[in-house]
Parts: structure tokens; sequence; C-alpha cells
């Protein structure tokens, strides 16, 4: 099975090697000059090195990918896509339909990068042929995000008898500094539907993120359906901030958002906030609550109010029941407990429900995260912490081994306002303005904290302000793109200079997807507008 895959891989790799030659032998077009170096590139590749010259992307340009490796032909199925929606341009991936075709890209499985980052990837442009090597597939995919990034708006119809689109040529090699890039979703203070969620996936695989953690459960509202606690969603399912229908995901809806980031080679980390935030869970069992309170629907903002009670079997078991469903549909290493603000909850009790949570959420063979308090908790260095408030707590999670997600709420928390005009958001932490949020060190943010301790950088976007997509898109961009350079690129090459220009460019992208980005004074927008287009198109 295997020689005769390697053998068909070899063959397919010959027949693509000599559509290449072909492809370069029939060059009729003088390319003009275009720069790859000054390519508005989001987040800023490792390295750049530019030819001068140009690829032409038209109607004879075919994708072929290696067949034999999982996932390289989805993904050039996904690039053939994307271009299709944004140029109208429809192109064949692995195709025997050859004749007419002059250029070809292709995405090439290689084990010979020179790296073990999973996710590195090489980008060759010449004028024929676009050759984009990765290791896996989720490589492949970040590389034709590069690849989307270059195609420009408009053709040159001076070239060819038909419309081609210059991609400057040259040499791009790549690859992210941290495993985790994330970003939050409080699905919870207000419910956000499958479509609204799903766009912003799209959004955030454009800028290469790999991870959307969804906190889906909290004092106002519990989204996701347990079925062997259906009153979760019946009665816990139907409250929000501000006293609107509130929503929750079926068990289905939740596995089809797990498959839509997994395309886009995203992964879903579930959030079930615990032992406090936990008004809507008791309200729909009581038997559950600890704070001593008959529980009644929530639908303010106020926090740490409520809490498990950390003593009862039946809460260890219901919470058995939810991890066990939710893990069940959940591909992800990672199960998310919370742990935050648990106020009410006394310490010695807290600290009794991590260590037993964490065995139930390693039973179902999870690795727990949980937001930095957990770590009074005697956690077992498999366990994630991720900061938003107590360095301290932070640091005593890595010296006892466990990894550390970034999330500081003054420099990171998306729903924190831009400045005091913001229509939305809050500024607890603070106000947060596009550059501030760009220009902070992740890795030399917390003093003592050693590099080979951070799992990543993640932005949490809180929905106490917020209920739709407008909304959501109002505080999440431009910020959330700033963020995906950050975690991506050596710090060495952050700069604001060079990066408000290049998020300056970004707005054909940003308006064709119908972004209501928060328009910053800080940035000379190109070609500000809004088209606010009824179809999808990206
Ligand atoms: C948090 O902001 N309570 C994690």
């Amino acid at each position: 099975m295997f020689k005769s895959d390697a053998a068909k891989g070899l063959l397919f790799f010959t027949v693509v090697l000599f559509l290449v030659a072909c492809a370069e032998r029939k060059k009729k077009v003088n390319y003009p000059k275009t720069d790859l170096a000054e390519a508005p590139l989001i987040p800023r590749p490792v390295k750049v090195i530019a030819t001068n010259s140009a690829f032409g992307l038209d109607a004879k340009t075919a994708i072929y990918t290696s067949q034999t490796s999982n996932g390289f032909e989805e993904v050039g199925v996904f690039l053939a896509q994307k271009i299709k929606n944004h140029i109208d341009l429809d192109l064949y991936v692995n195709s025997n339909e050859n004749e007419t075709i002059e250029r070809i890209i292709f995405i090439n499985q290689t084990d010979t990068l020179g790296t073990d980052n999973p996710e590195a990837y090489q980008l060759y442009i010449k004028n024929d042929s676009i050759l984009l090597n990765a290791k896996t597939a989720a490589g492949a995919f970040r590389g034709i995000q590069t690849l989307r990034q270059l195609i420009p708006e408009t053709s040159n119809d001076t070239l060819a008898e038909r419309p081609m689109w210059l991609i400057p040529s040259g040499k791009i090699v790549d690859e992210p500094i941290f495993e985790y890039r994330g970003a939050m979703l409080d699905v919870a203070r207000h419910f956000f539907t499958v479509a609204e969620v799903k766009k912003f996936i799209d959004l955030l695989a454009y800028y290469k993120y790999n991870a959307f953690h969804m906190h889906l459960s909290d004092d106002q509202g519990w989204r996701i359906e347990i079925k062997s606690w259906p009153k979760l969603t019946e009665v816990g399912g139907q409250t929000e901030v501000g006293g609107g229908p509130g929503g929750f995901y079926t068990q289905e809806e939740f596995k089809e958002l797990v498959g839509y980031a997994a395309e886009r080679h995203i992964e879903v980390i579930p959030e079930i906030d615990m032992p406090g935030h936990t008004n809507a869970a008791s309200f729909s069992y009581p038997i559950l609550n600890g704070n001593g309170k008959k529980p009644s629907a929530y639908t303010g903002t106020h926090v740490g109010f409520s809490t498990f009670d950390t003593r009862k079997d039946t809460v260890y078991a219901f919470i058995d029941d939810v991890v066990r469903e939710i893990a069940a549909m959940s591909p992800s290493p990672y199960f998310h407990i919370g742990g935050d603000e648990s106020h009410v909850t006394k310490k010695n009790d807290y600290i009794h429900f991590v260590e037993k949570v964490e065995k139930i959420v390693k039973k179902h063979g999870k690795r727990m995260v949980g937001w930095n308090e957990i770590a009074q908790a005697k956690i077992d260095p498999s366990t994630v912490a991720q900061l938003w408030n107590e360095p301290h707590n932070a640091l005593k999670a890595a010296k006892n081994g466990s990894k550390i997600i970034l999330s500081p709420a003054a420099k990171t928390y998306l729903d924190m306002q831009y400045d005091s005009l913001s229509e939305y958001g809050l500024h607890w932490a603070a106000y947060i303005p596009v550059d501030s949020a760009y220009n902070w060190s992740p890795a030399a943010h917390v003093e003592g904290l050693p590099k080979e301790s951070i799992l990543g950088l993640e932005a949490p976007l809180w929905s106490e302000t917020i209920s739709n997509s407008a909304e959501l898109e109002y505080l999440a961009f431009p910020r959330a793109i700033g963020y995906a350079e950050l975690a991506w690129t050596p710090e060495n090459q952050h700069d604001w200079e060079s990066y408000k220009e290049r998020l300056a460019q970004q707005t054909p992208y940003l308006d064709r997807m119908d972004v209501n980005y928060y328009p910053s004074k800080l940035i000379d927008w190109k070609e500000h507008k809004h088209t606010y287009k009824e179809i999808e198109r990206d």
C-alpha cells in the first residue's frame, strides 16, 4: 500500500516537474517589475527575497498538490475556492485537463525544509510557476494565506489577451515563533450564531491564527447542548446580558464549527467556566449551586457571585458528563475549565475543586487549561495556565513545568475600548489603542518567565457589550491582526512603522469581507470604505 502510494507520488511529482519545465519554456509575457519585499503581508514573514518580476495568475493557471500526503489536496481546493471568490477565476486542482495550462501553482509536501516547525513553509514565486513547500498540510495552509495576500485586487489587462493578476516574484521562508496563536470569543454573555462564529474563524485563518477558544458558559448563559443534562440549554441557554433571547449550539452545530475550523487548520478549545461563573448552570440544576442562595436567571454584568458546591459528589458526576460529551466532539488536546474569579468559593474548596476537575479532564484524554488562578492548586505540569491578571500565578505554574498562554488584559483583551470615544467595550484594564495593542513584547511581558514556558498568545473577546458580527468586528479588528503578527513574527522584526503601513493596506480584504473594523485615526487607511454587501466574498 505504502509502496504503491510512494510510486504514485513519485510519478505525480515527475509529471508536475515536467509541467513546470514546459511552463518555464513558454514564457510569452514580459512581466513588469513588482516588489515582493513591499507586499503588505501580515504577519510579516521571517524572510523575503524579492526577484523583481512577477507570476501571472490567469485562466491558464492550474493548481497541483501532493496527493499522497494527508490534507494537501484540500489545501489546493481551498486556495482555488478563495481565488474564485476573490477574482472570479476558476482554477483546476489536480486535473488531467492540462492542454491549455501555461502556469502552475504546486503545493508540495517535503520533509526537507530545515526546520521541525510543523507550520513552516517556503514559497518560490517565479514567472510561470509557484512552488509552495511545506512539511504538513497545516504549513501548506499557512503558506496559501501568504499567497492569497499577494493577489492584487485588479488585473493587469495590457499584458495578455485575458486578465492577469501579477504576483510579485521571489522567495519567502517562514514559520511562527509561537505554537499557540489564539483568539477567544465569549458566546455566553451574548450568543453568536454559527454563521457569525464561522465568519470570525475565516478572518482569523487569513492571518494565520491556529487556535479558537470558545467561552461556552458563564453566569448569563450556557451555550452547548449536553444530552445527559438537557436543562442546561433548555433553561440556561435562554438568557443573555440585557435580557435578549440567548441561544445555544446543538452538538451537531458544535461539531460543524469544529469541522469548519479544522478545515482552516484552527483548533477549537472549548471552555466550561467553573466553579465560579456558573449561575446559568445552577439556575438550570439548583443542586449544583454552592453560594447558599436560590439561583435565578442573571442578565447583568457583575462577576464573582456564583459557585458550584465543590463538596458535592453530584457536582463531579455532572462535570464528568459535561467533559465527556464535549471531549468526544473535540479533537483539540485541550479542555479549558475557566477557574477565574471564583470570589465566593472558599480557597480550600477552590483548590480541592481544581485538583478534582483536572483528574476528570485527564480521564477524558485532555490536557487541562485554566485561567491563572488555577495555579493556587497543585496542578500537573501538563496543565496549561492562561495569564490574564496575575503574573505571580503564571510564574508559579511555569516553575512547576506548566506552559503559559499569554493574555494580559491590559494588552490583549479585545473588549477593552480603543479610547474614551469607543462605541463598544469596557476599560477596566486599560484603553488599548491600535498602537499599544501592537507595541509590546509578549516574551518579555512577565518578568522572569522563561521563553520556553510560553505556549503562545491569545486575544480574548468578552461580549458584555457586543451581540452581533458588526459589534464583534469593531472590537476585534484591526487589533486581532496585530496580535497575529506578535504571535507569528520574530520579535526583532516587529516594527510599528512598517506594520501600520501594511495594516492600512488590508482594507480591500476587510471591505470585501464586510468587516466593520474600527477605523482608527492612527492608521492612514487605503480606500477606506464599508460596502455592506449581502453576498459573502473572501
Ligand atoms: C477573566 O477575564 N475573568 C479571565
